[in-house]
């Protein structure tokens, strides 16, 4: 259909096309979740090892609610819910759709089995497309756009919490995948200059965006520099080697506690074994790659690293403004900028507004994508954001200064 002006389709008709490719994402975004679940072992579904890992068939679960509770519920006239009680297994933390489990709980519960949330999706997924089938109000396609990105973000959290359940067994079980094959060793990094100046960041345009990427708005940038390439494992080493781990004056106070409390020496999922490091990928425990970027440290390792080599992380306006200069895209990349609104940001009045904007405090932003991120959740404008100690993500250095 690309050569036809869209000018030429009678309205009515190019809704039914819209339906249609909704209909065919939302099916092959919904397989793609439960292809990332393929390779698990049944018991792997079900394990919750700290807080912020959820359990793959709590992903599976609650992917399923947003979709029965914000699209199917409310704007599908007869829709009879699957199971009345899911609405408070599988609820994240939307406070204006009702009680919930308590999110450490979510690893104590045996029931619903996994065949059953599989059912759940099977059940939806047909009421989705038979709702999809029907003429669907134009109003409500930011709703549907939002369900399909909610699910697509998730996959990236499934891979990483698979990554940490598989990665903390002793047995370090290979999940076979190829996110981590494909990381391209990072070549010598060289700066990339910026002048001062007024600059203007967010997201433009008529594609959809998130909240939290609006309003467009000017900044000005002194002149600085920043690196065009992530930082290496060998670099990382050397500020190990160097004793980085031990020395307070590179940490914030909050993060100096944080090593002293988990005797932190090295990167999540680093080993030291016969006087060589390793490190669990999805491909199994294997010796640390010196080539590959530094990944799986939190705000505090990657502001001490930079603290320890004289430089500084980029603010998230700095990272926007340069982006086209560098290559970005395997590793979300940590900024010293806290997650805040932008100026005139709005959040919409339903549930969906919280989505976004009730998490902006004590998080830091982080910019670009990760191996393990959806293609179109790749923009220069959109912005991850997570609590200043978390590791599991596939996190990376970029330096400034
Ligand atoms: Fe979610």
């Amino acid at each position: 259909m690309s050569n036809i002006s869209s000018e030429l389709i009678p309205q009515e008709k190019r809704e039914i096309l819209k339906n249609q490719m909704f209909q065919e994402r939302f099916q092959s975004i919904r397989q793609k979740t439960e292809s990332i679940c393929q390779p698990l072992e049944i018991e792997d579904y079900v394990v919750q090892p700290i807080a912020d890992v959820s359990p793959p068939k709590w992903h599976l679960g609650h992917t399923t609610w947003f979709f029965e509770t914000m699209i199917l519920v409310p704007h599908f006239p007869g829709y009879a819910v699957f199971d009345a009680n899911y609405n408070f297994i599988f609820n994240s933390y939307y406070e204006s759709v009702g009680a919930r489990v308590i999110r450490t709980d979510r690893g104590n519960l045996s029931r619903p089995s996994v065949q059953n949330v599989y059912h759940y999706r099977k059940y939806v997924d047909e009421a989705m497309q038979i709702f999809l089938q029907t003429e669907v109000p134009s109003e409500l396609a930011p709703l549907l756009e939002l369900g399909l990105l909610h699910e697509q973000q998730h996959p990236e959290l499934l891979l990483t919490d698979i990554k940490y359940i598989l990665g903390n067994n002793p047995l370090f079980p290979p999940y076979q995948n190829e996110a981590e094959i494909a990381t391209t060793p990072v070549s010598a990094s060289k700066w990339i200059a910026m002048d001062e100046g007024v600059y203007e960041i967010g997201f433009q345009g008529d594609e959809f965006c998130f909240d939290n990427e609006l309003n467009r708005h000017k900044v000005y940038l002194n002149a600085y520099q920043i690196a065009s390439e992530l930082v290496t494992n060998q670099e990382y080493l050397e500020f190990m080697k160097d004793g980085g781990y031990e020395n307070f004056r590179h940490w914030h106070s909050e993060a100096w506690d944080w090593v002293q409390k988990n005797q932190s020496k090295a990167p999540m999922y680093w080993y030291y074994i016969e006087n060589q490091w390793f490190n669990y990928t999805l491909n199994g425990l294997q010796l640390v790659d010196l080539n590959a970027p530094v990944t799986h440290i939190n705000f505090y390792e990657a502001f001490a690293f930079a603290s320890w080599s004289g430089k500084r992380l980029p603010t998230e306006a700095e990272w926007e403004v340069a982006q086209g200069q560098f290559d970005w895209g395997s590793r979300w990349e940590w900024t010293q900028s806290a997650y805040l609104p932008y100026p005139g940001f709005t959040k919409a009045d339903d549930a969906t507004g919280e989505y976004n904007g009730k998490f902006m405090v004590n998080q830091m932003v982080l910019r670009g994508a990760s191996v393990a991120t959806a293609e179109n959740h790749s923009r220069p404008t959109y912005r991850n954001f997570f609590q200043t100690n978390l590791q599991w993500q596939f996190t990376g250095i970029r330096l400034a200064q």
